[in-house]
């Protein structure tokens, strides 16, 4: 017997969209017990340290700020209170590695959208769950994978904008690959006249262009998203490219030129990013780009410890 589609509002249109605009549309993992509250709580408890990342982010028009901590002893259903009183968010990666109910759930969606959208191939997918705070922000940014977000709980706004100059650049996507995180990816509020904004609820789930660097303010309420991330073979090739690209930047102060896909320039630099991606160099630098720098407190929920002094 076949489950209910995970998708409640596709038509025609949306299949000819997919992957080339923004796109919003239905879905019903609002309603699923994967995403109530007492789900979400203990999933947090067991879930694997090294698998979640828990960010504290400025207030809304102040500094930029960025820091990375760990949710220490709290329960799962604290660490939920502290980010609903708090400024941050919780991100648990690889949610379909760590329980099987996921992994189910990603298969039935990439089954539906191979069913639904023409020539659709993705060869690695994964998703996480976000858990974030009253209007905290995610700052302008862009991600290598294709890319979706799916609303569970609360509202927030969500602005996408082209993947194009000069709004994304080449090297900011080479230093993504290098670094893995946004380094130095600037952004002006004039940008804001050449976003598409959508005000997002929950029960929908938008998908938008390859790189489309986008940014996120939360309304004031206890926002839980889903994350998507999915390659596909031109995905990977123009990975390849980022990496080997950003090597001869950054290692060797060449310009490049070249951004081909395929041809011996393409398949030199396969080779030659494979033997440079990984170094101690460049792994230290990646490192210390995120260090952990707080802890929750469990006394007093939504604030935090910092490490040096707790
Ligand atoms: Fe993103």
């Amino acid at each position: 017997m076949r489950a209910e589609p995970v998708f409640t509002s596709w038509t025609e249109q949306e299949s000819k969209l997919w992957g080339n605009q923004p796109v919003r549309i239905e879905h019903r993992l609002n309603k699923s017990p994967l995403f109530s509250m007492d789900g979400l709580a203990d999933l947090i408890d067991r879930y694997p340290r090294q698998h979640y990342s828990l960010i504290q982010m400025g207030a809304p028009g102040q500094r930029k700020l960025w820091r990375e901590g760990e949710i220490g002893d709290l329960s799962g259903a604290e660490v939920i209170e502290a980010i609903g009183k708090g400024r941050m968010w919780l991100n648990l990666r690889r949610v379909a590695e760590v329980d099987t109910r996921y992994r189910d759930l990603v298969n039935a969606i990439f089954g539906e959208l191979s069913e639904r959208v023409p020539g659709f191939n993705s060869i690695d997918e994964s998703i996480g769950i976000l858990i974030s705070s009253p209007n905290a922000q995610v700052y302008y940014h862009a991600d290598l994978p294709g890319q979706s977000l799916w609303q569970i709980h609360g509202s927030k706004k969500v602005y996408i904008y082209p993947a194009v100059e000069p709004f994304l650049a080449p090297e900011h996507l080479e230093d993504i690959a290098l670094f893995g995180v946004e380094v130095n990816m600037p952004y002006e509020p004039w940008y804001d006249e050449h976003a598409r904004c959508f005000e997002f609820k929950a029960g929908e789930m938008l998908n938008w262009p390859l790189n489309a660097p986008h940014r996120i303010e939360n309304m004031n309420c206890l926002n839980v998203s889903m994350t998507m991330e999915y390659w596909t073979d031109d995905y990977k090739r123009a990975q390849v490219v980022n990496l080997a690209n950003g090597i001869l930047r950054h290692r060797f102060g060449h310009k490049p030129k070249s951004r081909a896909t395929h041809g011996p320039i393409f398949w030199g630099k396969r080779v030659a990013q494979r033997l440079l991606r990984d170094t101690p160099a460049l792994k230290r630098e990646r490192k210390a780009l995120r260090p952990i720098s707080f802890r929750l407190d469990r006394t007093h929920l939504g604030e935090i410890l910092d490490l040096e002094a707790a």
